[in-house]
């Protein structure tokens, strides 16, 4: 199976990507995760990254480009979720272009929906752990009692005028991805208002209709 899942930020892309990855055994290709790994280890990619993320503006394409090709090529063109890539419709282009010449093209495109106001809500009370990456909510998930506190951290990118930037960028550059799945057939809109549970069963549909439910009995 190969799907890509794409929405605001703060959506629950990262979140719902998780569970479906351990659900189907998928590997998770998140481009973000991807960068701040770069920036952690301090690579000339991170570096030349780090300004765009933490002020809230989109990495320069070929940048990207490279990260999510070698990792769609590490899960051997199969059994992948693409969490934020693509992200732009020239992103778009490059992947469909890069998959169908490996005869690997998306199955399905998972629009989460999300409305501004709770995107604020989550992303502002988003808390990572410094180390792992793993991420929590104050009010819906909040970090078990044994991490202790100085590991969970704020995202410099969910700092209110980041968070503003991001939502400008993503009106700008990633929403026209909708019509651009839509018109191949390949986005399913999925409603992203709602507990972490409900939202995976809407999900859940999705995948068992078909052509995903073809493409999963083919492994
Ligand atoms: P990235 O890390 O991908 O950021 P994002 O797209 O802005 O998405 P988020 O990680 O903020 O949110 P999410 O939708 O994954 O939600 P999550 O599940 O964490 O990218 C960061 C940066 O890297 C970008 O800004 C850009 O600079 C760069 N970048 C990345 N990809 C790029 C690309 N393709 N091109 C160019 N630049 C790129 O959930 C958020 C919070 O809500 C969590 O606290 C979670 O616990 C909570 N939550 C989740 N679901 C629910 C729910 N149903 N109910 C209540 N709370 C929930």
């Amino acid at each position: 199976m190969r799907i890509a899942l794409f929405g605001p930020p703060g959506a629950g892309k990262g979140t719902q990507a998780q569970i479906l990855a351990s659900e189907y055994g998928l590997v998770t290709i998140s481009t973000g995760n991807l960068i701040r790994e770069a920036m952690r280890e301090g690579s000339e990619l991170g570096e030349e990254a780090r300004g765009y993320v933490t002020s809230g503006q989109l990495v320069p394409g070929e940048l990207v480009r490279k990260l999510a090709d070698s990792a769609v090529a590490a899960a051997g063109f199969n059994k992948f979720i693409l969490d934020g890539y693509p992200r732009t419709i020239e992103q778009a282009r490059w992947l469909d272009s890069f998959l169908r010449a490996y005869k690997a093209e998306l199955h399905g495109v998972i629009f989460l929906s999300v409305p501004d106001e709770v995107i604020i809500r989550r992303l502002s009370k988003r808390r990572v752990h410094r180390v792992t990456g793993e991420s929590y909510h104050l009010d819906y998930l909040p970090p078990p009692r044994d991490v202790a506190p100085e590991d969970i951290v704020q995202r410099p990118d969910d700092q209110p005028e980041a968070i503003a930037a991001r939502l400008r960028g993503y009106r700008r550059e990633t929403e026209p991805l909708e019509n651009h799945y839509r018109e191949t057939g390949l986005l399913r809109e999925v409603n992203g208002d709602s507990s972490v549970d409900v939202v995976h069963s809407r999900i859940m549909r999705f995948l068992k209709s078909s052509p995903v439910t073809a493409a999963r009995k083919a492994g």
